[in-house]
């Protein structure tokens, strides 16, 4: 697709890594200028200066207000306007059982996946709203809606973006904004890599590895990520708001172990026509 933007102005939070870095990049490429939000200043300063002057960096801690705030008015200094925030920054966060669980972790985890996407939201409804138009994404998960593949607090900020998502695309839609949000499945990105390995540079053994949650077939690539995120940026996606994109090859809706979905059980006889037992 080329789709070229013109100049468009993105904010790209989570943008030192995986898929956030694979958006900035698809972006730049495409016309658009990015300021690329992350934690790992030194990261995403040396992406901003592979990509050149389109791109701006700027250590963000997405929990903090303050932090957000300044790269929405970064974007605003630089470029002139915002067309779309992408708040995809995220960790994995607290993990264990639910019984012993530290609740310093699960707020920490709550505070950077939930808190940091409402604040991603509410700082560029601010600049977005008296220009009347806007794109606002957010990164979800399958852990949202699907049990076992998240911890409980990752799982909990997941499908708290998603009800965040649709009421905000609410209040936002009279002001010509849209909100939508993405929900890659098993991603081959340095977080799955250090879940999966240990090192969040393993990135061969770990497409390898998720080949065992995703039937064998290969999992996603941040760039594929990057991809329906561009298109829910664009005026192509002028009808989508309120929205959940799921770009996951069919993981949530096809267990890969499942025996139905592989017809392995059509020979023990369970099958209904016309609302009768076949025999
Ligand atoms: N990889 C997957 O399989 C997968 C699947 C579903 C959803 N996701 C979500 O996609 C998003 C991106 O994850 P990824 O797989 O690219 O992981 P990643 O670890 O490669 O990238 C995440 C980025 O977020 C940044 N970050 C972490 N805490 C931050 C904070 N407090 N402030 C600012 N930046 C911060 C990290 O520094 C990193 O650059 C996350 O929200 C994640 O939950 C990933």
């Amino acid at each position: 697709m080329s789709d070229r933007r013109n100049g468009d102005v993105a904010v790209v939070t989570g943008a030192a890594s995986g898929i956030g870095a694979a958006t900035a990049r698809l972006l730049a490429d495409r016309g658009w200028r990015v300021v690329l939000a992350d934690v790992q200043g030194e990261q995403v300063e040396e992406l901003a200066w592979r990509i050149g002057p389109a791109a701006r960096a700027l250590r963000v801690d997405v929990a903090r207000e303050e932090d957000v705030s300044a790269a929405v008015d970064l974007a605003v200094e630089a470029f002139g306007r915002l067309d779309l925030m992408f708040a995809n920054a995220g960790v994995f966060g607290a993990y264990g059982p639910v019984h012993t669980a530290d609740m310093a972790a699960v707020d920490t985890t709550w505070a950077i996946n939930l808190r940091g996407v409402f604040l991603s939201m509410k700082h560029a409804a601010r600049v977005m709203r008296p220009r009347g138009s806007g794109v606002i994404v957010a990164t979800t998960s399958p852990a949202a809606v699907v049990g076992g593949v998240g911890n409980h607090a990752y799982s909990a900020a997941k499908a708290g973006i998603l009800g965040l998502m649709r009421s905000v695309a609410g209040e936002l839609r009279p002001h010509g904004i849209r909100v939508n949000a993405v929900m890659p499945g098993p991603t081959a990105t340095p977080m799955n890599a250090d879940l999966a390995t240990g090192d969040a540079t393993a990135i061969e053994r770990t497409v390898e590895l998720l080949k065992s949650r995703t039937d064998g077939k290969r999992p996603a690539f941040a760039e594929d990520i990057a991809e329906a995120v561009a298109f829910l940026a664009s005026p192509a996606a002028e009808m989508i708001t309120a929205h959940t994109l799921v770009v996951d090859g069919g993981f949530t809706a096809i267990p890969g172990d499942s025996r139905w979905t592989k017809g392995e059980n059509a020979a023990g006889g369970a099958i209904f026509e016309a609302g009768r037992r076949a025999t």
